[in-house]
Parts: C-alpha cells; sequence; structure tokens
C-alpha cells in the first residue's frame, strides 16, 4: 500500500476546512500539500475546490458534530483514505461556533450545543484522527488546533465558547503526552482574524499593540510553523497581535 502521497506531499485534514479560516488554510495549503477538507453539510456547488487541485489531490468528507453517526463515520472515512493510499502526516481543527447570550439566558441544550461543537467535536476529531496520524510515513505528525485569545480574557457574552476553548487548552498538552512521540499537539490562540458580521474591525484592531486585526496569512504562517518545527509540542501559541496585554 502506497502510504506517502505523490512526490512526497504531506497529506493533511483540515475538520471545517470549507468556509472562512478553514477555506483560507486550504487555499494556502493546496500549493504543497494534498488536503481532506470537512463540512457539516454536502459540498455541492463549492467549485473553488476544483480549482484547488491543480497539484494537489482533494478529498471532501461531511463531518457533522450533530450527527449520531459521527464517531462511527470519522473512523470509516479514516479508514477508507488509509486503504485509498493518504498517510495523514497533519490535522488541523478549526470547526467551531461562536455563540452570544448574556450571562441569565443560557439554557441546558444552548450550553450542551456550544461545548458539543467547541470541545466535544474537537475531543473525538482527537480520537478518531489520532491512530491514523500516529502511523504517519513521516514519524512526526501534528495536530493543531485553534483555540481564542478569550484564554487570557474570557468574552462575557460568549462564556460557555470561552470555557470550551479553555478546556481545549488542557487538552493540547494532555493530547501532546497521550499521542507522544510520534504526534505533536499544538494549539493558536487567535485574536481576531475574520470578525463576526455587524463587529467594528477598527475597534478591535485599536485594542491590540500592533493596532490591526489579524489576516488569515497570518494563521497560515504560524500552522506552516507548528507543523515544521519537530521540537514544539504541548503549546499554544498566542496569535493575537498582543491583544492579551491590552486593558479592556
Ligand atoms: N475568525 C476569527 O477571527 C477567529 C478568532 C478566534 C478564534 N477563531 C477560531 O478559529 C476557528 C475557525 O474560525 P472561523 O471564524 O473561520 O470559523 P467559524 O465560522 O467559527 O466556524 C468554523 C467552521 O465550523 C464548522 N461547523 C459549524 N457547525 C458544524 C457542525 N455541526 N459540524 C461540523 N462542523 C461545523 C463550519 O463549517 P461547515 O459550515 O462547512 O460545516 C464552519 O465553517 C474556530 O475554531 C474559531 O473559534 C477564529
Amino acid at each position: 500500500m502506497e502510504r506517502i502521497s505523490r512526490k512526497g506531499r504531506p497529506c493533511w485534514v483540515l475538520v471545517g476546512g470549507r468556509r472562512r479560516l478553514g477555506r483560507a488554510l486550504a487555499e494556502d495549503l493546496a500549493r504543497d500539500h494534498d488536503l481532506v477538507l470537512t463540512s457539516s453539510g454536502p459540498w455541492e456547488g463549492e467549485s473553488w475546490v476544483a480549482g484547488l487541485s491543480g497539484n494537489s489531490r482533494i478529498r471532501t468528507l461531511v463531518w457533522n458534530a450533530e450527527s449520531p453517526e459521527l464517531s462511527s463515520r470519522m473512523m470509516a472515512d479514516l479508514e477508507t483514505l488509509a486503504s485509498d493510499g493518504w498517510g495523514i502526516s497533519g490535522a488541523v481543527v478549526l470547526a467551531g461556533t461562536f455563540p452570544e447570550q448574556p450571562f441569565g439566558a443560557w439554557t441546558a441544550e444552548s450550553l450542551d450545543a456550544a461545548w458539543r461543537m467547541n470541545l466535544g467535536f474537537p475531543f473525538l476529531c482527537a480520537q478518531a484522527l489520532a491512530p491514523h496520524l500516529a502511523q504517519s510515513p513521516s514519524g512526526d505528525a501534528c495536530l493543531q488546533f485553534l483555540l481564542d485569545t478569550s484564554l487570557h480574557h474570557p468574552w462575557l457574552k460568549r462564556l460557555p465558547y470561552s470555557a470550551a476553548k479553555a478546556g481545549l487548552a488542557t487538552l493540547v498538552p494532555g493530547l501532546a503526552q497521550l499521542l507522544g512521540p510520534r504526534v505533536r499537539v499544538v494549539g493558536h490562540a487567535l485574536g481576531t482574524i475574520l470578525p463576526p458580521e455587524g463587529s467594528d474591525g477598527g475597534f478591535l484592531a485599536e485594542r491590540t499593540l500592533l493596532k490591526r486585526i489579524g489576516e488569515p496569512a497570518d494563521l497560515c504562517r504560524a500552522v506552516r510553523y507548528a507543523a515544521d518545527s519537530p521540537f514544539l509540542t504541548g503549546e499554544i501559541l498566542t496569535l493575537d497581535g498582543g491583544r492579551r496585554w491590552v486593558d479592556r
């Protein structure tokens, strides 16, 4: 079985690789990676994906955090990829939601949904991906998670989201211990890169040391850095233009 991608191109999985930062990362990595992109729904009509596949192999999958068959589907898809010769050496878990409600308005259901999507789903993805990453032909696979600079200053209207990302901050070193030495685990605590609709980009920029919000290219550089740094594991890199050091 061919376990190394063509011409030594690494094969990576981007969980949530369809929209916003996931798409930006896919477009960047497709220059020199084969990619497996997941979304919660069918991929019909995403013509940009065909445009990626000049030199790279691209597979699209449906992994929906709300599906009761999620774990079995992820395992089956990853087995199929392995038997098709895809030796996965990297994965980035981008999927998440960013729910906002005032304290006092959260219900058991809305809390469950926020935590399932932002903590439970990344955990289940890690469980499914880990055995495949551990067999990576390179012997130096890297599993990366997207966290939030809310680790340093929780979002008060988005406390369950902030708490879920804080949970990921424990998952990163925990998984690094469980999965080393063959798999490294790195998190990125992002400041604002693509602001939610209706937010004031200028105001958000002003509240950083660098007086700007981030760009998708900032994330792409950090993800590549983590993948290319064989002595880095169990760490969370904060990428927020210094937001964490500015008083509210
Ligand atoms: N954007 C920023 O400035 C920023 C700042 C700090 C942290 N982050 C973190 O960076 C990551 C990416 O952020 P983003 O703003 O690009 O994305 P996002 O809009 O928050 O969501 C990422 C992806 O999650 C997927 N998703 C939603 N519901 C899902 C479900 N039920 N099952 C599976 N996937 C589901 C969606 O993809 P589909 O619709 O294709 O399923 C969506 O594209 C997130 O983890 C976010 O918390 C982003």
